[in-house]
């Protein structure tokens, strides 16, 4: 088939299944089947295009049309400026977390430590490293071994150095060093909420990335209270949260004897980011 009829084809047919950049999102998919420079066109519109390319392409639109993310369909994401890995089993990462990133980065000192829980495809750690190669280590734990997966992979292919442990919040990490930041990005959906996701959204990406108890405050709870001992003094802890979140996850980290204690918002004035100092002088 030529290119342009297979373009349009495609289209129509991503547009019927509600996929509104539909002809977008089929010239994607085509330049990645052939590995092409997305900024530009393919050049042979009236060309045919090979059985094999062609192959490998309705492949691809298949599983979009059935409903699976871009994303991992292409099997990356971009975040920060890096190309990360993604696909099933890692939690896509959303451009709202690149603001916990713009904080993390300010907050930063000379010679601190950091550590990002729940770091998935190790979104928010491997720009850190990336953006501020002065930070002497990096530390990141998840969960899910999947996920921890795409996270060491992603890092070697970037060449950034990143140690990733396996395990819940802060139990894998050894008691030095203590961290001047903690990030996070935690499951924080409630349960009413989850019920209301879009299906490609619940039926493709982990539920442990994206569901919590407690309003879906339950880790966020937890950060608050098991952060302590493992920050400087001054250190701060830097957690998203939901948009209608911000008193809640505040008053957590103020009861666990965090302050100040600020709730900062994303570039849509969203509450998204908490951001806790741990008393003491600035580590
Ligand atoms: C919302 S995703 C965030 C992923 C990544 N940081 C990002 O921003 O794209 C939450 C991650 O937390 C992990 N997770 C859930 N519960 C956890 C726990 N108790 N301890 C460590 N990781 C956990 C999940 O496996 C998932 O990768």
């Amino acid at each position: 088939m030529r290119v342009e009829s297979l373009l349009a084809e495609a289209g129509t047919a991503l547009r019927a299944v509600g996929i509104h950049n539909g002809a977008q999102e089929a010239r994607w998919l085509l330049l990645h089947v052939l590995a092409a420079d997305p900024e530009r066109s393919p050049c042979c519109g009236g060309a045919p295009l090979d059985p094999e390319t062609e192959c490998g392409f309705r492949a691809l639109l298949r599983r979009r049309l059935s409903g699976e993310p871009l994303q991992y369909v292409m099997g990356s994401a971009e975040f920060y400026g890096l190309e990360l890995q993604v696909g099933a089993g890692v939690l896509i990462p959303r451009p709202e977390t690149e603001r916990l990133v713009d904080f993390a980065l300010a907050a930063w000192r000379t010679g601190g430590a950091v550590c990002d829980l729940c770091t998935g495809s190790g979104a928010i750690a491997l720009a850190l490293a990336r953006e501020q190669p002065a930070i002497p280590a990096v530390y990141a734990t998840d969960l899910s071994p999947t996920a921890l997966g795409y996270a060491r992979r992603n890092a070697a292919r970037l060449g950034l150095s990143v140690t990733f442990v396996q395990g819940d919040l802060f139990a894998p990490l050894p008691p030095e060093p203590r961290f001047q930041l903690v990030t996070a990005n935690p499951p924080y959906v409630s349960p009413e909420a989850y019920a209301e996701l879009p299906a490609e959204v619940s039926a493709h990406e982990p539920r442990l990335a994206l569901w919590a108890a407690e309003g879906g405050l339950a880790i966020v709870r937890r950060i608050a209270q098991e952060s302590p001992p493992h920050l400087v003094p001054g250190g701060m802890v830097l957690c998203e949260i939901g948009c209608e979140q911000g008193q809640a996850a505040a008053a957590a980290f103020s009861a666990a004897g965090f302050g100040p204690v600020d709730v900062r918002q994303d570039y849509t004035q969203r509450d998204r980011v908490v951001v806790a100092t741990w008393p003491g002088a600035r580590g």
